[in-house]
């Protein structure tokens, strides 16, 4: 094999923590066992069927729907038990919460505690998961709030109520074709690829940018009856392509597994909606703020990109729930602030009357 001359994870780390020189290292470590439990659930996830990995978790073992009503695929549970496993012992933290965990985890007592929060989805796309097709693990870092390191008591869920402004870094690990670790910690978005061989992480992509124009947007159109007017009139004009206000052809994907999606537009471009909607009226949004929609806006904003819930600015909105979903849209900036735009002007409903559609009040 010739001499590889990139970076590993942990170089890329190491020569990041330069930029702390009093940094004491936790941190690092941290994100090394984040990375080897993305690793592991990357060898679980491949043997599929032959690692009797698919298809849904046995309730006899503990449950099969987790606290979003959700069942819970066996891979679902395999993850989270890889990253609490792998995370828990090191002494950077001081707690964790996931998706499939409806209560804050504590750290188990014969283990130091830490100063970072830790808080992921395991195994995003994971509906996918039986037919094959690309998922991910998605993290957040915080910082535990002063009195909870100083003290190490028991965390709750309000340590973890913090905007996505905190984030000290973020990431997703994508289990495709290959193996990559997108991670930020502030400092841009960087690509790793996982090399087989070796076992470690590449830096293959130094420089993530998302491109600030797009002809690609993402979402699930089965929902559109339940779309607010902005939504809808964002699609529609997309829909109309050359002939249409945009004056441009948009071609559409969804993977329904937003880690992929969200891979594809920090590689090419592209705007993701899962927006509010009226389908269930205790459920604002898809997508869960906390280990969704922050993680992944982080790196969209590091990488140039925009996130929002529509209406804001996704880092800036202040969470109150552990679980809270929310409306999410993200990838190129200037799709993104068209859509808030349109979420700012007041509601026209001449939109939806075939009379007024031609009037030049709607072209932009
Ligand atoms: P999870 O598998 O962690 O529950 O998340 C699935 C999410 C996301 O990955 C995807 O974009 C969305 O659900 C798909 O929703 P639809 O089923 O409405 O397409
Ligand atoms: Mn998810
Ligand atoms: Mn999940």
């Amino acid at each position: 094999m010739p001499l590889n001359k990139r970076f590993t994870l942990t170089q890329y780390l190491i020569q990041e923590r330069r930029r702390f020189p009093g940094a004491s290292g936790d941190f690092n470590a941290l994100i090394l066992d984040v990375a080897l439990a993305c690793k592991a659930i990357a060898r679980a996830v491949a043997f599929g069927e032959l690692g009797g990995m698919l298809g849904n978790h046995d309730a006899d073992a503990g449950g099969a729907v987790n606290v979003q009503g959700e069942t819970q695929k066996k891979l679902d549970v395999i993850s989270n038990r890889y990253f609490t496993v792998m995370n828990e012992w090191g002494g950077h933290l001081a707690g964790m919460a996931s998706e499939e965990m409806d209560a804050p985890y504590q750290i188990p007592g014969e283990h130091p505690r830490g100063k970072y929060l830790l808080v992921f989805d395991p195994l995003d796309g994971s509906s996918n998961i039986d037919v094959n097709v690309s998922v991910g693990s998605i993290f957040s870092i915080l910082r535990a709030p002063q009195a909870v390191a100083d003290s190490g008591r028991d965390v709750v869920e309000a340590d973890f109520f913090q905007p996505g402004t905190e984030q000290v870094a973020a990431g997703y690990a994508l289990y495709g074709p290959t193996t990559m670790l997108v991670l930020s910690v502030g400092n841009g978005a960087v690509g790793f690829t996982l090399d087989p061989n070796l076992g470690e992480f590449m830096l293959t992509h130094p420089h993530l940018q998302v491109p600030a124009d797009t002809q690609e947007f993402a979402i699930n159109a089965s929902n559109s009856r339940f779309w607010e007017p902005p939504v809808k009139r964002y699609v529609d004009e997309c829909l109309a392509g050359k002939t249409g206000p945009r004056g441009k052809d948009f071609n559409m994907r969804w993977i329904a597994s937003m880690v992929a999606e969200a891979h594809r537009i920090l590689m090419r471009g592209g705007v993701f909606l899962y927006p509010r909607d009226s389908k269930d009226a205790a459920k604002p949004g898809r997508l869960r703020l906390l280990y969704e929609a922050n993680p992944i806006g982080f790196i969209m904003e590091q990488a140039g990109g925009r996130a929002s819930t529509g209406i804001v600015p996704m880092l800036g909105v202040q969470p109150t729930g552990l679980h809270q979903r929310i409306g999410l849209v993200f990838g190129s900036k200037n799709e993104v602030e068209r859509i808030e735009r349109y979420h700012a002007e007041p509601i026209r409903v001449e939109l939806n009357n075939p009379l007024f559609a031609e009037r030049s009040l709607f072209r932009v």
